[in-house]
C-alpha cells in the first residue's frame, strides 16, 4: 500500500467514526449542525487524527479503540480553524477550498460551531470509555492531554500571542514559542493521546511526543512557507494572508531559504526521535508522515 493509499484508508476510518458520532445535519438546530458538517467534512488532510492512530499503533495499541481520540483531536482542530478565520482573528474568507464557516453561515453561528467542536470531543471520549474502548482512567488522561493542547500550554495561548504579535517585531525565540503553542502543542497531544490509549509507558509516550512536537513546529514552518509560495487553489485557503495581517512568520523573520532549512532540520529531529521506538509497520507510516508534512504543497 502506498503512503497516499494509507492516508486515504485512515481518512475513511476517521470520517466514518466522525459520521457516526456527529448529530445528523438535518437535526435541530439545523443551522448549527449544517455549519459543523460543512467544515468537518470539507476535505481536510486529517494529519492530526492519523498521527494519533499512528502513535497508538506504533506503541502497540489497538487503533480501532483509538478512533475516538483521533476524531476528538480532529474536532478540536476544526474548531481552531473556524475561530482562526473569524474577522476578529485572521479574517480569512476561504478554508478547505470553500467559503470559510463564518462567510457561509454568519459570524455568530461560526463562533458557536467552534465552541461546539471544542467541547463535544470530551463527550465523545467519555462515551467511548463507557462503551469499553478504553478504561475511565485512560479517558481521563486523554481528556487532560487534549485540554493541555488547547489551553494555556496550547492553541488558545498561541493564538493570543500570535494576534498580539501582529504589526510588531518579534524575536526568533518568541516566534518559535508562538508556533509551538498554536500548532505543535496539539500535535504533541496527538502522540500522547495515541500513547495513552495504547497503554504505553511514560518513556515511550515522551519519545513519541518529542517527535510530534518537532513535526508540529515543522508543520507550521511549512504553513508559513506555503502562505508565500503556495497555490491558494491547492491549499484551499488564501495565500499572502500573513503579510496582509502583518504577521511575523518563519519566512518574514528568517527568509525563505533559511525557513526551508529549518523545516528540514525539524523533520530530521522528528525522524531521529523515532529511532528509539521499536520497528513496526505503523512506525514506518510515522516516518512517511514526516516526509509528507515537510514536502507537502497543500
Ligand atoms: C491548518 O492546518 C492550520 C495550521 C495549524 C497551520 P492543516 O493544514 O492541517 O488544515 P487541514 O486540516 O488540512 O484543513
Ligand atoms: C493557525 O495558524 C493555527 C491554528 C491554531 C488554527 P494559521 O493562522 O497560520 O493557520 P492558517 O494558515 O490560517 O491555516
Ligand atoms: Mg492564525
Ligand atoms: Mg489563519
Ligand atoms: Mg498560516
Amino acid at each position: 500500500m502506498t503512503f497516499a493509499e494509507f492516508m486515504e484508508a485512515q481518512t475513511r476510518r476517521v470520517d466514518a467514526y466522525l459520521t457516526r458520532v456527529l448529530p445528523p445535519r438535518d437535526t435541530p438546530p439545523t443551522h448549527l449542525h449544517e455549519a459543523i458538517h460543512y467544515t468537518v467534512f470539507a476535505g481536510g488532510k486529517r494529519v492530526r487524527p492519523i498521527m494519533t492512530l499512528i502513535a497508538c499503533g506504533a506503541l502497540g495499541g489497538d487503533t480501532e479503540a483509538c478512533l475516538a481520540g483521533a476524531a476528538a483531536i480532529e474536532m478540536i482542530h476544526v474548531s481552531s480553524l473556524i475561530h482562526d478565520d473569524l474577522p476578529c482573528m485572521d479574517d480569512s474568507d476561504t478554508r478547505r477550498g470553500q467559503p470559510s464557516c463564518h462567510r457561509k453561515f454568519g459570524e455568530s453561528t461560526a463562533v458557536l460551531a467552534g465552541d461546539w467542536l471544542l467541547v463535544y470531543p470530551f463527550e465523545i471520549v467519555a462515551r467511548a470509555a463507557e462503551e469499553g474502548a478504553f478504561t475511565p482512567d485512560v479517558a481521563a488522561r486523554v481528556c487532560a492531554t487534549i485540554a493541555r493542547g488547547v489551553c494555556t500550554s496550547g492553541i488558545v495561548a498561541g493564538q493570543v500571542l500570535d494576534l498580539e504579535a501582529e504589526s510588531r517585531d518579534v524575536t526568533a525565540a518568541e516566534l518559535r514559542r508562538i508556533h509551538e503553542l498554536k500548532t505543535a502543542a496539539l500535535m504533541e497531544a496527538c502522540a500522547r493521546v495515541g500513547a495513552a490509549i495504547a497503554g504505553a509507558p511514560a518513556q515511550l509516550s515522551d519519545t513519541a511526543a518529542r517527535s510530534a512536537r518537532a513535526l508540529g513546529l515543522c508543520f507550521q514552518v511549512v504553513d508559513d512557507i506555503l502562505d508565500v509560495v503556495g497555490d491558494a487553489a491547492v491549499l484551499g485557503k488564501p495565500t499572502g494572508a500573513d503579510s496582509e495581517n502583518a504577521k511575523s512568520t518563519y519566512v518574514s523573520l528568517h527568509g525563505l531559504d533559511l525557513a526551508r532549512d529549518m523545516a528540514a532540520q525539524l523533520a530530521a529531529e522528528a525522524r531521529d526521535a523515532l529511532d528509539a521506538l521499536p520497528d513496526s509497520e505503523w512506525l514506518l507510516r510515522g516516518r512517511q508522515l514526516i516526509d509528507y508534512v515537510v514536502g507537502r504543497s497543500s
